[in-house]
């Protein structure tokens, strides 16, 4: 495996990729990896002849300072897990490198992505769907793979490839789960144990099913912090705040 920052290096090294005839699957992270992250680079390395991995922590994709200082970051780490899954190029660029327009030019969504988490974030699907389509062009992949526990990001990042006529095909990866059914995050590591708990219960309600408003009481009599819960496009969504920490996940309703 080969850990690429420079944007130049991994150029060349995708042309070399393109005339062997080589076939791209692409994961796009923010690092801080688990098992939901090695599911998708486990999809691509099946589907594609060479797999690459970012890790880059967008910064244009966060409303709050706080929350992208306090943001996991662990490259060791993630560089040994991706190794030992098989991961063939890990492309860890520096965000000044990616955003050397210093963000002039962005993708903005008007319907879709005002809703929700873009509700609750303003800006946030700015920042990720620029950093996607940027990421996108650079790698060039023939496939991308996104986890559904960013459904709406997963929805919008579609609409973008279809909107936009990107060549890439979007896959999308069913979430993956801890025992207590609370769905793998790289947020999770910031639950002291008693948010921990907490969380899982949050995962259970939002599991148990009912209408947005039902699941929304139960959440509250929990004394569990609700941004939202909503029903769309047959799955029911939701974003909490448990002990400082932001979780979201959905179900099909
Ligand atoms: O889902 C994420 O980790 C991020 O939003 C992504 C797609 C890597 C863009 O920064």
């Amino acid at each position: 495996m080969i850990v690429i920052d420079d944007l130049a290096g991994w150029s060349s090294l995708r042309d070399e990729w393109q005339s062997a005839g080589y076939s791209v699957g692409f994961v796009p992270t923010m690092g801080a990896l688990h098992e939901g992250h090695l599911s998708l680079v486990n999809r691509s390395l099946v589907e594609n002849d060479r797999t690459v991995v970012s890790i880059l922590v967008n910064p244009t994709q966060f409303d709050e300072q706080g929350d992208l200082e306090a943001y996991p970051r662990d490259l060791e780490r993630d560089t040994l897990l991706l190794e030992r899954a098989g991961v063939h190029v890990v492309l860890a660029p520096d965000p000044e490198a990616i955003y050397r327009d210093g963000y002039r030019y962005r993708v903005t969504e008007k319907d879709r992505s005002r809703s929700l988490e873009g509700a609750h974030r303003p800006g946030h699907f700015d920042g990720v769907l620029t950093v996607v389509l940027k990421l996108l062009h650079i790698v060039q992949p023939d496939r991308a793979y996104f986890g559904e526990k960013d459904w709406q990001q997963l929805e919008l990042v579609r609409g973008m490839a279809d909107a936009l006529f990107l060549d890439t095909e979007i896959i999308g990866c069913p979430i993956v789960r801890e025992a207590d059914g609370l769905a793998m995050s790289s947020r999770n590591v910031r639950l002291d144990a008693g948010a921990r708990a907490r969380a899982a219960e949050f995962a259970s309600v939002l599991q148990a099913g009912g209408s947005a408003e039902q699941v929304r009481s139960r959440l509250e009599g929990l004394g569990i912090d609700v941004d939202y819960v909503e029903m769309l496009d047959g799955r029911l969504l939701a974003a909490v705040r448990i002990g400082g920490v932001r979780l979201i996940d959905n179900v099909p309703a």
